[in-house]
């Protein structure tokens, strides 16, 4: 337990960082899919206008993070599959006294080939005069094309400076792929190492979600519960939200993306919260839905129950050589099978499946892959057919049901509730691990937690 109000427990501190070494063999291996004789250009994210001249955080673009662990912006990665003098090519600012006195450490080109083991490492001043010349010769360019129209034109004009000298013998590539089919497929199996930074950020979200839970009570605004969330996330070194926390009282759940959180939260309504951090990169994800007086109502708690059979049921569904949508197909038949008993839909059980009538009630999927991304990148259909889950995929598994405040077709005293619960899992060889475990989830559970 920790001092503040013995409210959580701490996750276990100073998990170690992803070695070096990790990220030297992920760029092998995408090296190694590669067709010979091609170049993959990745560029790291670029700082953004918050306001007049203040700038968002930075947060490294997944992808560039991914391969590189070089944390600085506007920075490009270059990949050159048997290159002589080195595979791996980086641009970076320049060291720069004045900019460092207030900015802070600049690494640097010398210190990114001995820190972040770059062959050869550049001044971004130059790349206008050195990257056509490691495109020259390669046959194809890998890049994610289409995320920066600033970034595309770059990539032609160094393409067009050596078209201009094909009547003098250069040679141009003559093909571009797009980058992302097998650089995400590399990032949807998690290593060891990776696993530690989800797990971890998966601890500091479930000890943040506990918080909350017992810091609730009517007439609290909305915010104050997401800022118990964000104490919780920064106070174990994780500074940031994996994306905009969602605090929805009331009729407000029923709104998927609500992040005003600016209500008051009233005695008798739910609160829906779904906000996970981010660690080291890492993104966690998790849904709540407990009352605000810490007491379900018998409606509530008949729907919430529908919710986590749901849930129980997609999980029962997770293993490798299961497709992905079983979980999904699994959680839309208890979800059907509860409205039906409930007497909210109305209809044979088959039909209502075929005609979709849950998706009033049940709008999005049961889950998506999770990782340095909360949605995170890799093929859900490849080929056109679903997926089979395989043991190192990370995804969420989150049922809900929501009834909106205008759904006519349903008595009034079920109007205006949304639950959702989500929890984070890992496949294995055998099944799956809960990520996000110690989190109250059963309504028992949560109302013996809040008590
Ligand atoms: N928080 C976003 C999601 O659950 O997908
Ligand atoms: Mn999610
Ligand atoms: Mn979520």
């Amino acid at each position: 337990m920790t001092a503040d109000q013995g409210t959580t427990e701490a996750p276990r501190r100073g998990v170690s960082t992803i070695p070096r070494g990790e990220f030297h063999r992920r760029r092998r291996q995408l090296m190694g899919m590669m067709e010979p004789n091609a170049i993959a250009i990745v560029p790291a994210a670029r700082l953004a206008i918050r306001s007049r001249d203040t700038e968002y955080a930075f947060r490294q673009d997944s992808d560039f993070h991914y391969l590189t662990a070089f944390p600085e912006p506007d920075a490009v990665a270059v990949l050159l599959p048997g290159r002589e003098h080195g595979e791996y090519v980086l641009f970076c600012h320049e060291k720069d006294p004045v900019q460092e006195l207030w900015l802070g450490e600049r690494i640097g080109a010398e210190a990114a080939c001995e820190r972040f083991a770059a062959d050869d490492a550049f001044p971004l001043s130059d790349i206008d005069d050195i990257l056509p010349g490691l495109i020259e010769g390669r046959g194809r360019v890998y890049y994610s094309m289409g995320r920066s129209p600033d970034f595309d034109a770059r990539i032609m004009a160094w393409v067009n400076s050596i078209r201009a000298r094909e009547a003098s013998g250069a040679t141009p590539p003559g093909e571009f792929t797009d980058l992302d089919h097998l650089l995400h497929e590399q990032r949807l199996f998690k290593s060891a190492a990776e696993l530690r930074q989800l797990r971890h950020a998966a601890a500091v979200s479930v000890a943040a979600h506990r918080r909350a839970m017992r810091q609730c009570r009517p007439g609290i605004y909305e915010y104050q519960l997401e800022a118990e969330m964000l104490h919780e996330f920064s106070r174990h070194g994780a500074r940031c939200a994996a994306y905009p926390s969602i605090v929805a009282g009331g009729d407000n759940a029923c709104t998927m993306h609500y992040t005003a959180n600016e209500q008051r939260l009233k005695s008798g309504d739910l609160v829906l919260i779904d906000a996970g951090c981010e660690y080291r990169c890492y993104a966690s994800d998790i849904t709540r839905t407990f009352p605000v007086s810490g007491r379900f109502s018998r409606r509530q708690r008949k729907l919430y129950d529908i919710v986590l059979a749901a849930q129980e049921a997609a999980f029962e569904r997770l293993a490798p050589g299961q497709d992905w949508d079983a979980a999904h197909r699994a959680s839309v038949e208890v979800i059907t099978h509860g409205l039906l008993e409930l007497g909210l839909l109305k209809g044979s059980f088959r039909k209502l499946i075929d005609d979709g009538a849950y998706r009033d009630f049940y709008m999005h999927r049961v889950g998506h892959w999770l990782g340095l991304d909360v949605h995170d990148v890799g093929d859900y259909r490849p080929g056109g057919e679903w997926r089979e889950l395989e043991a190192g995929m990370v995804l969420t598994v989150e049922p809900g049901l929501y009834i909106a405040p205008d759904n006519e077709s349903v008595p009034a005293p079920w109007r205006g509730i949304g639950i959702r619960i989500e929890d984070d899992v890992l496949i294995t060889d055998r099944g799956y691990e809960l990520l996000t475990k110690g989190l109250p989830r059963s309504a028992d559970e949560i109302e013996e937690w809040m008590a």
